[in-house]
């Protein structure tokens, strides 16, 4: 009888939590989705999709999906939201910035400037940041060129209330959009009510940050030709003997710290731009000599399209930047040890002009062109 009674219990038990959550899911769709009088009133002023885009789980080849995929921080909803806050002067004290006036879909979310302008028409301190595949990129590593933001919400706070580039007052944010028609049914369907929010605010920008993903340049599209998951030794059929070429002299020189181009390798280093630098970076920040003129390493995807190129824009072109490391490297205290001879001396890479042309064909394999031109992180207003 005691047997009976618990099969019993385990059988309803197991409906309910059945019925339960089809209806979670139903009530999810059904709630979530824009009723006509909504799309209309959006699309007054923007260019959305009727349902939304998949920002959550996007379709990627297996070298991405084979590191791990972080879709639980990103909704739908949430991105889509994001996505017009991104593009929405409103977030700056005088608006007349968004965070698209530097970071420009046409050049991989980069600005063409070495520094960009802020709100006042003041230049940043820095170059900016491309921005792409953070998802897989920052698992453990802090944001900015001296990672002094732990998490994309921390870097947005940060940067609209930045004198320089937005000058917002973050306690005064909410009432820029407050009584906007279409803000209130984004953040409704996003959150669950009208509420707009601080945290909100920063939350979606950073879901949509976070959603930025390019996975389709030609080195992606050569990786699936060759039914290659993570591995990325050797040659790749689809590359010309000169993109092989120079996929060898990176995987040889560069990639212990710029990685394996889906994910990064090391967090930050010095790479010896400078015997001493004007702005320390990291060292900066923490006040420790031995992290004096470290800086993150960057990604290099869509590297062709992102320059002027390191923290402070020197160089303009990849020829230079090549140049730097072939043999412009500095003997500054804290330069990384890739980058030293066993002697200690600053290495000499000493790449001849063959070599060099490699190695920029295989950068711009790194390049996405979809990324550009792909509407779901386009400005949507009208
Ligand atoms: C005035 C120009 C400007 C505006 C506006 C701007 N940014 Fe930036 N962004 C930068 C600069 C410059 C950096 C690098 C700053 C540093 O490292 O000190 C940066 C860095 C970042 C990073 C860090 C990337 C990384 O790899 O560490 C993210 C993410 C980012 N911005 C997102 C945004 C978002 C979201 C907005 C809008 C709320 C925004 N930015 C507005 C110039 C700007
Ligand atoms: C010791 C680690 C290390 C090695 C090895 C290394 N780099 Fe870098 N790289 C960095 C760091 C750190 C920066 C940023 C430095 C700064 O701005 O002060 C950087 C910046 C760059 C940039 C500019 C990126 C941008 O968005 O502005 C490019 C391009 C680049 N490296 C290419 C290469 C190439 C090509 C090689 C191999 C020939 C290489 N790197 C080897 C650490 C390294």
């Amino acid at each position: 009888m005691k047997v009976k009674f618990t099969f019993l219990v385990s059988v309803v038990a197991f409906f309910t939590l059945f019925l339960v959550s089809c209806t979670q899911d139903n009530a999810d769709t059904i709630v979530k989705s824009y009723t006509p009088e909504e799309l209309s009133v959006i699309s007054n002023s923007l260019d959305l999709p009727s349902g939304t885009f998949e920002y959550k789980n996007p379709e990627l080849p297996a070298h991405f999906t084979s590191g791990g995929f972080l879709g639980s921080s990103v909704t739908n909803h949430g991105a889509t939201l994001g996505r017009v806050l991104f593009y929405d002067t409103r977030l700056s004290a005088n608006e007349t910035k968004s965070c698209a006036s530097c970071h420009n879909q046409n050049t991989g979310f980069a600005d063409a400037r070495a520094l960009s302008e802020g709100f006042e028409g003041g230049d940043t301190k820095r170059n900016t940041l491309a921005l792409g595949n953070v998802r897989f990129y920052y698992q453990d590593r802090g944001f900015f060129w001296d990672e002094r933001a732990s998490s994309v919400e921390e870097q947005v706070r940060q940067t609209v209330s930045n004198h320089i580039e937005m000058g917002m007052d973050l306690d005064l944010l909410p009432n820029k959009f407050e009584g906007i028609d279409y803000y209130e049914i984004l953040f409704e369907k996003a959150y669950g009510t009208k509420l707009i929010t601080t945290d909100r605010i920063t939350n979606a920008l950073s879901q949509f940050v976070r959603s930025v993903i390019s996975s389709n340049s030609t080195f992606d599209q050569a990786m699936i030709a060759d039914n290659k998951t993570w591995d990325v030794e050797g040659d790749l059929s689809k590359y010309t003997a000169q993109e092989n070429l120079g996929k060898q002299l990176y995987f040889a020189n560069c990639s212990s710290c710029h990685g394996n181009i889906v994910f990064l390798g090391r967090s930050s280093a010095n790479n010896g731009l400078d015997l001493e630098y004007t702005d320390n970076g990291i060292g900066d920040l923490t006040g420790q000599a031995s992290k004096n003129g470290l800086f993150k390493v960057p990604f290099l995807r869509n590297i062709e399209v992102t320059g002027p190129y390191m923290h402070d824009g020197r160089f303009e072109t990849l020829e230079e930047v090549i140049d730097h490391y072939s043999n412009g490297i500095q003997a500054h205290e804290n330069l990384a040890p890739q980058l030293k001879t066993p002697e200690g001396t600053p290495m000499k890479m000493n790449f001849s002009e063959e070599e060099k042309a490699a190695l920029i064909a295989f950068l711009y394999t790194l390049t996405d062109e979809s990324l550009s031109s792909d509407e779901k992180y386009a400005d949507p207003f009208k």
